[in-house]
């Protein structure tokens, strides 16, 4: 092992610029006009993979973004371990909040800025690493492994989803690894055992054909934007719960195990206000932070818009006001039930005087997975080795839609190893990865493909 971890500490500089040139590629999933980007970023993980030491390197196209496998199956009788991560990054927007440009990374106090530094290519890149230290230095690696790696999980990955269904075969295996969330706090070794699940709508609210001057018709015609506003109104309660009918049905309650795990753990609700850049916290009555963030399910709007939002004054009723609406989710929520039960609350509230259209643009199933397999203990000893103490388990309040799909099909664990931190700006301006969890991440790797392997 001490070889292959020498390898690391002194290629490490030339790690860190490859995953500049991977980060330069703005992958950007839900921008039709970026589909070239996202099938260069494609073809660039595939060289990687390639270069890494796969023996098999294969380009998938679907319905959607490509999806990329990458194969070794050269240590026959040995485990098989399947890296899952994506490829694929959200929007920049708003450019001008980013103090470098978002796909022109910069290293930086010990940190690498760029859109997808820590969600997820710098958290992809560390399994790149770590398997082609491997070969570097032994020619060969303690066991098999694939990669599948997608470029549509912000977008929900509707394509790899029915990948998994086509081609469970394929992507057979004794235990899935992700690294795509973070570790409780700096240095601190973390594996997640829980992920929210989401059920994100749109509501659409219209009345008039056209806008109306609001001295002629203020008073006698229904306002779209003062509809949607009174409607998002009525979706919480006055203690911060979610009124939609049977929302809460079948919620799985923590343990008190659970949440004197919880308490244990060093967490500051100060430091986190302050993190997030709010005066104070706020949020369901009789629950702690950690307790609403990552067992509790929420109702958030995302967006609002329509009518008039221009400079000046102008004196206007408009046609449609549209508010964007996302729900996280707990065990045993289902998305297709609940984005049902919000539809049906929405209607219910919704005045005669206009048209009301809910559609429902993206879901995902909460996440707990089991700790008591081999491919976890593994993942719990090699983090503590290259971090030198003690693992920390948590939950997360984040979703990673496609994660049920594999325990379903493939019925491997999954094993939600990530090294990103929660203040390092994911889907937000000036994203950055720390570049130490970036080495630890790759040692860490290299730990468990060497210890699952025994
Ligand atoms: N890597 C994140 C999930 C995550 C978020 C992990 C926060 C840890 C902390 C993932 O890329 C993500 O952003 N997921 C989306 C899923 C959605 C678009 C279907 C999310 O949680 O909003
Ligand atoms: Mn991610
Ligand atoms: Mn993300």
């Amino acid at each position: 092992m001490k070889e292959i971890i020498d390898y690391i500490q002194n290629n490490i500089n030339s790690f860190q610029e490859e995953l500049k040139e991977f980060l330069s590629i703005p992958s950007i999933s839900m921008l039709p006009e970026h589909k070239d980007d996202i099938n260069r970023c494609a073809d660039y993980v595939a060289d990687k993979l390639r270069s890494a030491g796969m023996s098999r390197v294969e380009i998938f196209k679907t319905e959607g973004h490509p999806l990329v496998y990458g194969e070794w199956l050269g240590a026959p009788g040995k485990p098989v371990v399947l890296v899952y991560g994506h490829y694929d990054v959200q929007p920049a927007e708003p450019l001008e909040l980013w103090e470098t440009p978002p796909f022109e990374p910069v290293i930086k106090d010990g940190k690498i800025f760029a859109r997808g530094a820590t969600d997820d290519k710098g958290q992809i890149f560390m399994h790149f690493k770590s398997v082609e230290s491997f070969f570097k230095v032994d020619g060969s690696l303690p066991l098999n492994i694939k990669f599948i790696i997608e470029g549509e999980e912000e977008t929900g990955s509707a394509s790899l989803e029915s990948f998994i269904n086509n081609n469970a075969e394929l992507l057979k295996c004794d235990a899935v690894i992700i690294s795509d969330t973070a570790l409780f706090d700096e240095g601190i070794p973390t594996l997640t055992y829980g992920l929210r699940g989401l059920s994100y709508m749109e509501v659409e609210v219209s009345g008039s054909k056209a806008d109306l001057h609001s001295g002629t018709y203020g008073g006698a015609v229904a306002n779209p934007i003062n509809i949607l506003a009174g409607m998002i109104a009525k979706l919480h309660d006055k203690n911060g719960r979610v009124n939609i009918p049977h929302f809460y049905d079948g919620v799985l309650k923590i343990t008190s195990k659970e949440k004197e795990n919880f308490k244990r753990l060093k967490f500051s609700d100060k430091r986190f206000a302050e993190e997030a850049g709010v005066k104070l916290l706020e949020g369901e009555k009789g629950y702690t932070t950690l307790e609403r963030v990552w067992t509790r399910p929420t109702l958030d709007c995302n967006g609002i818009f329509g009518g008039f939002t221009g400079k000046g004054a102008k004196t206007v009723i408009t046609t449609k006001a549209t508010a964007k609406i996302s729900m996280r989710l707990v065990p045993n929520q289902d998305p297709n039930k609940i984005s049902k039960l919000f539809t049906k609350y929405i209607k219910s509230i919704a005045p005669k005087s206009v048209k009301v259209e809910v559609k429902n643009l993206n879901g995902a199933y909460p996440v707990l997975t089991p700790l008591d397999n081999p491919a976890t203990i593994a993942a719990a000893k090699s983090m503590e080795k290259a971090f030198g103490k003690k693992i920390v388990y948590m939950r997360e309040g984040g979703s990673i839609p496609i994660v049920t799909a594999f325990s379903k099909k493939l019925k491997a664990p999954v094993v939600l190893m990530g090294l990103g931190l929660n203040n390092e700006n994911l889907h937000s301006p000036n994203e950055h990865f720390n570049l130490n969890h970036f080495r630890l991440g790759i040692i860490s790797s290299v730990f468990f493909m060497k210890e699952f392997s025994l």
